[in-house]
């Protein structure tokens, strides 16, 4: 019996009746996809083979000595929780469309790939999500990218040697094009949070029964079907069981100094005082930087990040339509867009994010986030929140405009702010935030089940 993606009911993947089928799809599943692995501490490398039997080899090596399975993940964070044991660091791999046919898979096999986005790759989707040329990308983007590699832990150690492992068993036929390396953030409260401040990663689809199990959820049902992030890899023995995921790589560099300015100023045009002041940030991202969402309170704070909420009954006058939690999940549609987002920040600063220093003291360019989602279907998941909702001033409602924080491309109309929370008066209309972030390159990539690695 193939495992079937479509229950809705989360996975309680230590349960003594688990099918056989089912421990078959986790012994051969990277792990963070169905469940965040710890990357406070990532190196993201880049790699281009050039020989199909070398590059085979390069991966299956990694793939026998360094990876685990999504099971041994799972494993290792309840021996944790249960015993402080310590797990074991991330690797994962990716394979792009590109990447596939250099290691031997005809044009005829890679159709097998449902994806249209996958078999385009990210260079040749631009007009479709309006990115930037991939001339100003930065070089290494530029390039053909092959595969990419995580390595991800709690400690730069663990990283550190890896990651050196990994590039001495690169075969001399290949080329490292790139590197990334992710830093997490912490707040005071000590949640991770992004650069312009405020935390990030709170929402995030629920597979698995022991996770879904510890969320509050009278509003909001964070459980999701495997469907969402899973599908059978063409390539591995046994497609009914041995399972992957599209991942989408973007790094976005972020200017800081710019957002905190635009904060400053939709503040004083709405004649925002004190406290209030951080509502102006709050409508462009629809949570306080806390975490706190701005469709449940005027203002920030109410214990630990809440994410059991909708936006029903919210005409806009609490959270806007543009905001960015609202624009890339309404909450009240489109659960089957929702990908697993695996992001992590990047570049190093010596402010305080997520302080109230003046935006002068903010870097404008150098950091910013590597973001990383996990989609069942990169057309219908990734590219639709970006181009259908986040990139499209009518999405919801006429004119709400594009999304402040990862709208792209030009944002003509005019935009109104409700000026007290709750209330319906709007502000005059008003030119749409400038674009802060900016995506400096990217790729698609498949991350394959283990079972076709441990194969090549
Ligand atoms: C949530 C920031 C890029 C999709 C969030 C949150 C923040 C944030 C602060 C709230 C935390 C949470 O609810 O978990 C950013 C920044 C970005 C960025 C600064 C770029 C530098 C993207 C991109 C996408 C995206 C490119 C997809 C196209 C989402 C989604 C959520 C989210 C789906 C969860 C919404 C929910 O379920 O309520 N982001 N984000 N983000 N973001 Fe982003």
């Amino acid at each position: 019996m193939p495992v079937d993606l479509n229950n809705a009911q989360p996975l309680a993947w230590d349960s003594a009746t688990l099918d056989a089928d089912t421990k078959a799809m986790l012994d051969n599943l990277q792990p963070n996809i169905l469940r965040a692995h710890v990357r406070e501490h990532l190196s993201v490398l880049f790699v281009r083979f050039n020989d199909a039997a070398e590059g085979r080899a390069f991966l299956r090596h990694v793939a026998t000595t360094w990876m685990k399975s999504a099971r041994r993940h799972l494993e290792e964070v309840r021996d944790f929780a249960g015993r402080g044991r310590r797990g074991t660091p991330y690797v994962g791999i990716g394979i792009s469309k590109a990447g596939y046919r250099d290691l031997g898979h005809s044009v005829e096999e890679v159709r097998a790939f449902g994806d249209r986005a996958f078999r385009d790759g990210m260079k040749r989707r631009v007009a479709e999500v309006e990115d930037p040329p991939v001339e100003q990308w930065e070089r290494a983007y530029q390039r053909e990218i092959h595969a990419v590699v995580l390595i991800g832990d709690d400690r730069p150690g663990p990283v550190a040697t890896l990651r050196d492992e990994i590039i001495g068993a690169l075969p001399a036929s290949a080329r490292l094009l790139g590197e990334e390396i992710g830093r997490g953030m912490r707040n005071p409260a000590g949640d991770g949070i992004e650069h312009f401040g405020y935390v990030d990663g709170r929402s995030q689809p629920l597979f698995l029964k022991d996770e879904v199990d510890r969320e509050p959820r009278k509003r909001w049902d964070p459980a999701f079907p495997l469907a969402n992030v899973l599908v059978p890899d063409p390539f591995s023995p046994d497609p009914r069981r041995h399972h992957g995921s599209y991942l989408v790589f973007r790094k976005l560099e972020q200017n800081v100094r710019a957002f905190k300015e635009i904060e400053e100023r939709l503040a004083d045009d709405l004649g925002l005082k004190g406290g209030d002041r951080h509502r102006a940030g709050a409508m462009l991202v629809g949570r306080f930087k806390d975490g706190t969402p701005l469709t449940g309170r005027a203002k920030a704070g109410g214990g630990p990040v809440a994410n059991d909420f909708t936006f029903e009954g919210d005409d806009g006058s609490k959270c806007p339509f543009s905001g960015h939690i609202r624009k890339t999940n309404p909450r009240s549609f489109g659960r089957e867009v929702l990908m697993a987002r695996r992001g992590q920040t990047y570049g190093r600063r010596g402010d305080q994010p997520w302080d109230d220093a003046p935006p002068a003291t903010r870097p404008s360019g150098e950091v910013g986030l590597l973001f990383m989602a996990f989609n069942s279907s990169l057309v219908d998941q990734f590219e639709f929140t970006q181009r259908t909702w986040a990139g499209n001033p009518d999405f919801e409602n006429p004119a709400t405009g594009h999304d402040p924080v990862i709208g792209q491309g030009e944002r003509a109309i005019k935009v109104t702010f409700p000026k007290v929370w709750g209330k319906p008066e709007q502000s005059p209309p008003q030119a749409q935030v400038p674009q802060t972030v900016t995506m400096k390159g990217g790729e698609y990539f498949f991350a394959p089940s283990l079972a076709y690695l441990r194969g090549l």
